[in-house]
């Protein structure tokens, strides 16, 4: 079933591309209109501004908390029941070395509390606590998806492994565009989407979606 969309779009596959298109549009925007530094760092109202933000000209659920269970394989996400008040306990943890801020990561990702997009917009969350928190983020491009996969799929038992892959790609460089616009890209393809390239898009086609949308 495709998700209901504000697109009015049925087909699964051109929805996956419009939606990559438009949201990694937005992201750029993020970086380039400084919109990144914005958000609340390390709450749920930091994480559903981000999520609001990517997906609002997509579905009528960006940045909303999910009314649906999920899962995925056999692990299933936090139950819609207990979802806001592990929000609210997830927003107290602390965030001031790196082994705590995967570790609010990782509960962060088992809420999982947006319908869809969870990945690409925690992602972008997790560097916002990082860059303020210890001045570093995620190289994202030098992550391997099958090994952040794997890891991710393992985290809720054991958070070893995605501390060690994610600790070996930081980088200082926590204002270079390159590593972001590369990130964006890299966070897309962890999701299955790499039709476009973020800093290829272009801006005077964006403008024009919204204005006629
Ligand atoms: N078996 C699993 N157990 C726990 N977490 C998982 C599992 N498989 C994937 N994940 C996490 O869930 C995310 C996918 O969530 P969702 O589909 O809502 O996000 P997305 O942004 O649309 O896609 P993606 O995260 O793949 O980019 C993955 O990026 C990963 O972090
Ligand atoms: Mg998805």
């Amino acid at each position: 079933m495709v998700l209901n969309n504000k697109l009015g779009i049925t087909d699964f596959i051109k929805l996956a591309r419009d939606e990559e298109k438009i949201s990694k549009m937005k992201a750029r925007l993020m970086f380039a209109e400084g919109k990144l530094d914005t958000f609340e760092v390390g709450t749920f109202k930091g994480l559903s501004a981000i999520h609001r933000y990517l997906f609002e000209d997509i579905y009528d659920f960006a940045g909303e908390i999910r009314e649906v269970n999920m899962s995925r394989g056999c692990f299933r996400f936090v139950s819609v029941l207990y979802l806001c008040a592990s929000l609210d306990r997830i927003e107290q943890m602390p965030q001031s070395t790196f082994d705590e801020i995967i570790e609010k990561y990782v509960e962060m990702n088992i809420a999982h509390p947006f319908r869809e997009g969870n990945g690409r917009s925690t992602r972008i969350w997790l560097d916002a606590i990082l860059k303020k928190e210890l001045g570093m983020v995620v190289d994202w491009s030098k992550v391997n998806k099958t090994d952040y996969l794997l890891a991710m799929e393992r985290s809720p038992v054991n958070d070893a492994e995605i501390k060690t892959l994610l600790k070996s790609a930081l980088t200082d460089k926590v204002n270079d565009r390159d590593i972001y616009m590369n990130g964006i890209d890299a966070s897309y393809h962890f999701a299955g989407c790499n039709t476009y390239k973020t800093d290829k898009l272009s801006l005077s086609w964006y403008r024009h979606f919204t204005q006629t949308a």
